[in-house]
Formats: structure tokens, C-alpha cells, sequence
């Protein structure tokens, strides 16, 4: 492990209070991750040293600004090991990402009868886009179901069968956050492939969290938010391949993304220029990329490690300590998200009595309304581990278990 896992707590100062009378346990980190010092320093920096609006001046802090952020935009190629940093729009976040995939190749290459394939297990930002793209075009929503049970493995068995000629894209979380799963995204992009379904990977639970390769892994598409791997709210990435991004009309119109205007009409300029309108969020750009060296100085593989310890460790202390309750999600090979449901308890009334011993808890349907109603759940309580956790706090949050189980017993 690198020594900069040494002390690494001390790097978040937000880690360091008491809720409720109790030292702070963050575990809703598949909601949004805290922000290391240098990531907050980074902001800092940039609004009292360099804050200007970026292509579009000539003078110092214009240029230095616009250097910074196509800097970001190298270093997010890099980190996703992108062919070239062209390949890489910065975006509001996932969901903006996903949106603009739905719309700009969407509305221009699907028709009535084409299909457009999910996964049962999709967040609602992988899933009401292609909704409404479905709705514009005519195109059909198609499952690959997961297997019976809790697992809430994808089921492999049936992939053939859904994964058909009419499919024309074919969209799925790289990690789900409710289950915790892990999908074999090399596996489902190269079986897409040999049927000509382009793949989109929703990655906001992975990114941060593993190593990420969109070249090892052949997707077409991949969505990123900064705000659960270190970086700032507000920002993501989006990555797609150049021929793809290269023949996609605009997403939305404005300054910035043009090579000429005319009273009635305009030439678009290449990708990414072409999908970034408007002045876009330079300061959190910046910090995205400050958040990835910081991760990479930590090494991903080593926070996957890290990650599928906790969350096993909780899985194991849940399923064995807490009679009786229902835990989600497969007991190894997990990411760092473990879901449960304590009959007779409301998820909210569960993290609220969480929260009074100072732990952060998730608790309700996590955006994953239809997953919920396969499983026959209304809600479920949520803990999600990153790289700040520790094994003291899973003891913590076994303690509260065990006083709100009791308490939901009297
Ligand atoms: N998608 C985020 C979550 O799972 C907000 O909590």
C-alpha cells in the first residue's frame, strides 16, 4: 500500500466532528463522497489565483484558466485511459452524461421497433432517459433480468436471448448502488458488440472506486460524476469514442460550442467542443482532475481492495450478528455498497436512529423504484464504504444495529 494511506482520515476535515454527540461515521458515500484537502484547495486556488472564463480571452488569466481546464480534460483521459482527451465532455454528472448520449445519438439513429436494452437493476438516471427516448422515437425498452433471490446478480443465462439484432444500445450500471454488484462490463460490451448494439456504462458507482479502462473494457460510452469519486457536485464526465462523438449533432446550443453563426443557421464546432454550450464549470473541472491525482497516488486497485474488504466485513457482521434482517447484494466480489432491510423497521426510521449515534446512513429506494418492487421491498437502509472507513466504524454500526433492532422489538 502507498504511504499516502498513511494518516488518510486526516486528509478529509470534514470526517473530523461529532453528530449528535458522537464522533461523525460517513457511510453514505455512494451518495456523495467526502473532499480531500487538496481537492477543496484546489477550488481555492483557482477562484483566488486563476478565475476567468476559458477560451475566449487573451489575456494571463484567460489563458491560464483555459489551460487548467484542457489540463483536467487530458488528465480525465487518462484516468479512464481514453484514446485522446477529445474523447472526454465534461458534464453536470452522470445523469446530465447519459442524458445527453439519449439525446444527440438517440434522436438521430433510432426508429420505431429498434430496442433499447436495460438492466433490471438501473438507477433512475439510466433508465428514465431511455424512457423518454423511447417515447420520442418509437424505439422499446427490453430487460436482462437479474436472477431470482438477493443476490442481485445480472442473469448471464439470459443475455442471448434479450441481446438480439434489433437491440441498437444497450445500457447498464458498471456497479450497482443498491446491490453492490459488480457487472462484467468487458463481458456484456463484447457480447453488444457482435450483435452492432452500442453500450453506454453508467460508472458514477465505479469511477474512483476501481481501475477504469474504457479501452480494456470496448465501450462505446461511459458516465462519470466527480461528486462520488473526491471531486466537486456539479461536474462528471462524459467519455465516448471519436467516431461516435464525432458524428453526433449537438445536445444543446450556445456559445462556446460553434465554428461559425448565421442569422439561421450554425456550423458545429468538433467534439467535445460541439456538446459544452456555455461557460461550463471550470473550477470543478480542475478539482476533478486534483481528485484524480489524489487517487491515483492512493492507487485504484488498492481502494478496491479496501472497499470489497469493508463491505464484505459488514456483510458477514450483518448477516450473522443482526437476526433476522435482510441483506442485499452477493457476499463477496462486491464494491463497497451493502443495502439492508430490518423487518418491521422503516429504512427511515432506521437512519434516523442511526444518525442520533453519529452514524450517516442512506435509507428509501435509492433511485431504484422498479429494482425495489422485483425484490418486493419499499425501501431499504443503505451503507456505503470508501476510502476513509475503517473496521471501527463497521463495529459502530453494528452497535447501532443491535439498539435499533431492540428498540423496533419492544
Ligand atoms: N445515486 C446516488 C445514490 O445512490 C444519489 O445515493
Amino acid at each position: 500500500m502507498s504511504p499516502a494511506w498513511k494518516n488518510i482520515r486526516a486528509d478529509f476535515p470534514i470526517l473530523d466532528q461529532q453528530v449528535n454527540g458522537k464522533p461523525l461515521v460517513y457511510l453514505d458515500n455512494a451518495a456523495t463522497s467526502q473532499k480531500p484537502r487538496c481537492v477543496i484547495d484546489a477550488l481555492t486556488h483557482f477562484y483566488e489565483r486563476d478565475n476567468a472564463n476559458v477560451h475566449r480571452g487573451i489575456h494571463a488569466l484567460s489563458m491560464r484558466a483555459t489551460s487548467a481546464y484542457e489540463h483536467a480534460r487530458e488528465r480525465s483521459a487518462r484516468f479512464l485511459n481514453a484514446g485522446s482527451p477529445a474523447e472526454i465532455v465534461f458534464t453536470a454528472g452522470t445523469t446530465d452524461s447519459i442524458n445527453l448520449v439519449a439525446n444527440a445519438w438517440g434522436d438521430e439513429n433510432l426508429k420505431t421497433g429498434d430496442v433499447i436494452l436495460l438492466t433490471e437493476m438501473e438507477h433512475h438516471s439510466n433508465l428514465v432517459p431511455w424512457q423518454l427516448l423511447a417515447r420520442r422515437t418509437g424505439a422499446k425498452l427490453r430487460y436482462l433480468p437479474i436472477v431470482p433471490g438477493d443476490t442481485g446478480l445480472l442473469d448471464m443465462a439470459q443475455l442471448s436471448k434479450v441481446l438480439t439484432p434489433d437491440v441498437k444500445i444497450f445500457a447498464f450500471t458498471h456497479v450497482s448502488n443498491t446491490l453492490g454488484v459488480i457487472n462484467p462490463a468487458a463481458e456484456l460490451c463484447a457480447a453488444a458488440k457482435k450483435v452492432g448494439a452500442l453500450t453506454v456504462i453508467d460508472a458514477a458507482q465505479s469511477a474512483g472506486h476501481m481501475p477504469l479502462d474504457v479501452r480494456a473494457m470496448g465501450c462505446d460510452f461511459l458516465a462519470v460524476s466527480g461528486h462520488k469519486m473526491c471531486g466537486p457536485t456539479g461536474v462528471g464526465l462524459l467519455y465516448g469514442r471519436a467516431p461516435l462523438l464525432d458524428n453526433m449533432p449537438p445536445y444543446r446550443g450556445g456559445g462556446s460550442m460553434i465554428s461559425s453563426v448565421e442569422y439561421f443557421e450554425s456550423k458545429w464546432a468538433p467534439a467535445p467542443a460541439k456538446f459544452e454550450a456555455g461557460t461550463p464549470n471550470i473550477a470543478d473541472a480542475i478539482a476533478l482532475a486534483r481528485a484524480m491525482d489524489y487517487l491515483d497516488d492512493l492507487g485504484r486497485e488498492a481502494i478496491a481492495q479496501h472497499d470489497e474488504k469493508l463491505a464484505a466485513l459488514a456483510y458477514h457482521r450483518i448477516t450473522t450478528e443482526i437476526p433476522g434482517i435482510r441483506v442485499l447484494g452477493p457476499a463477496h466480489h462486491r464494491s463497497g455498497v451493502v443495502s439492508f432491510a430490518l423487518p418491521g423497521a422503516h429504512a427511515h426510521d432506521v437512519v434516523t436512529l442511526a444518525d442520533q449515534e453519529g452514524i450517516a446512513l442512506r435509507g428509501g429506494h435509492h433511485c431504484n423504484q422498479p429494482l425495489m418492487r422485483k425484490l418486493g421491498l419499499n425501501s431499504t437502509s443503505r451503507a456505503s464504504f470508501y476510502l476513509y472507513n475503517t473496521e471501527d466504524e463497521i463495529e459502530r454500526l453494528i452497535a447501532a444495529l443491535k439498539k435499533i433492532q431492540k428498540f423496533f422489538a419492544v
